[in-house]
């Protein structure tokens, strides 16, 4: 999945640090476990429990799809019966229209018309579905929100299907509404990190209808044959919710992986889409990217550059106290949260008798970045620093 600060490309060094440091302990926590990677990779590749929290639900939910997990399993059957239902519903709502439904033209290509089909499909979604749902009952946000924008209607309609359809078997149901946040992060009609949908305008239209004609289905389809491929050696957990709540669950002697924001944007700002599947519950939409209210989103001190500091130094107290190891991973300079990895490390060193760090080249995402002061992407430093107990 795409992810700011996803840690998957530096699995092949960070990956055996944290192999290394695995050894003496019994858990291992990834308090900001974001896109899963790592956590992932710890629950395939060790004999540990691994506990993933994050304060954002889709994060935890796709963590819990493989740490939770000790078995694999063959999706087919899963896969069929869970379209099959989520199909019934489909139709019941496309039954009533039989042509503003159909799937968007893939040869559209002049900017005219595409801002025709969307400006359409924004007001069938807001006015007439609606409608519809009300007689059906369910949750429908996905249509209600963002249908028209950055999903197409009929995408929109089959992620909400989907995501009221969800197998009752509890593994399975993990795995499926994984696949779920997986299959709206792939088919979001929006450039860089889902902030705001594109808008159909001469240079951006035709990435709307480049988007809108992604199979949903067989993006669900495709994220749960990769997920039920893997499983963790021994059953973890997932939590939702702030880091200190996972590392309270650890002993003397366990590890943490902590890898928490460097960005002065909260999270929650640029994957509401992800976290409306995950709960799949209804909002009221506002603003250009059709965000829920700012209440409503998951905010992280972390990403204020009043309380970064503090923020940092409590999660360095928590990890003393409890004298566990901890792996932190932080841009070496340059984090718009005003932090550096040299602050870690400052305090760190009157925490633990131990502190070493060591520098790999990496690209971090600027959320967007605004092109006339700084690109989307930058190639820095990213260090990994090691606190020992
Ligand atoms: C740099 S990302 C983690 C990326 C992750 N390691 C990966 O490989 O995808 C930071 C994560 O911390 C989460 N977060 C922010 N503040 C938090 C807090 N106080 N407690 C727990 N998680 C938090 C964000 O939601 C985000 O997913």
């Amino acid at each position: 999945m795409k992810y700011m600060g996803h840690k998957g490309k530096m699995l092949p060094i960070l990956g055996d640090i944290l192999l290394h440091y695995a050894d003496g302990s019994e858990r291992i926590a990834d308090p900001f476990c974001g896109s899963a990677a790592v956590s992932w990779f710890l629950a395939e590749n060790t004999d540990k429990e691994i506990i993933s929290g994050d304060i954002q639900s889709f994060a935890v939910a796709r963590a819990r799809a493989v740490v939770e997990r000790t078995e694999y399993f063959a999706p087919d059957q899963m896969i069929k019966s869970w379209f099959e239902r989520a199909n019934v519903l489909v139709e019941q709502v496309a039954g009533h229209f039989p042509n503003n439904l159909r799937s968007i033209e893939p040869n559209l290509t002049e900017p005219k018309q595409i801002k025709q089909v969307v400006t359409q499909s924004r007001k069938f979604c807001r006015d007439v579905l609606p409608v519809v749902f009300n007689d059906l009952g369910g949750a429908w946000p996905i249509s209600k929100a963002y249908g028209g924008y950055y999903y197409s209607p009929v995408q929109a309609l089959i992620f909400d299907a989907l995501r009221q359809c969800l197998p009752s078997q509890t593994n399975m149901r993990k795995v499926a509404l994984a696949a779920l946040v997986e299959a709206v992060s792939r088919a979001a009609a929006a450039p860089g990190h889902t902030a705001q949908p594109f808008q159909p305008t001469a240079s951006s239209a035709k990435y709307i209808i480049e988007a809108w004609t992604r199979n949903s289905w067989n993006l669900a389809k495709n994220a749960v044959e990769e997920m039920s491929n893997r499983a963790a050696m021994v059953k973890g957990k997932g939590i939702v919710g702030d880091f200190r709540k996972t590392i309270a669950r650890l002993n003397k002697g366990d590890l943490v992986f902590a890898d928490p924001p460097y960005s002065s944007v909260h999270y929650s700002r640029f994957y509401h889409a992800l976290e409306t599947v995950a709960r799949g519950v209804e909002f009221e939409p506002e603003g250009r990217g059709r965000y829920p209210s700012i209440d409503d989103r998951p905010s992280s001190e972390f990403s204020k550059k009043t309380t970064a500091m503090n923020a940092a130094k409590q999660l360095l107290d928590e990890c003393s106290e409890k004298q566990a190891t901890l792996i932190l991973t932080f841009p070496t300079t340059g984090a718009s949260n005003g932090l550096e990895a040299n602050d870690y490390v400052e305090y760190g060193r009157t925490l633990f008798s131990d502190v070493h760090m060591e520098e790999v080249e990496s690209d971090f995402s600027t959320l967007g970045g605004n092109k006339k002061h700084r690109e989307a992407r930058q190639v820095c430093n990213e260090s990994i620093i090691c606190f020992v107990p």
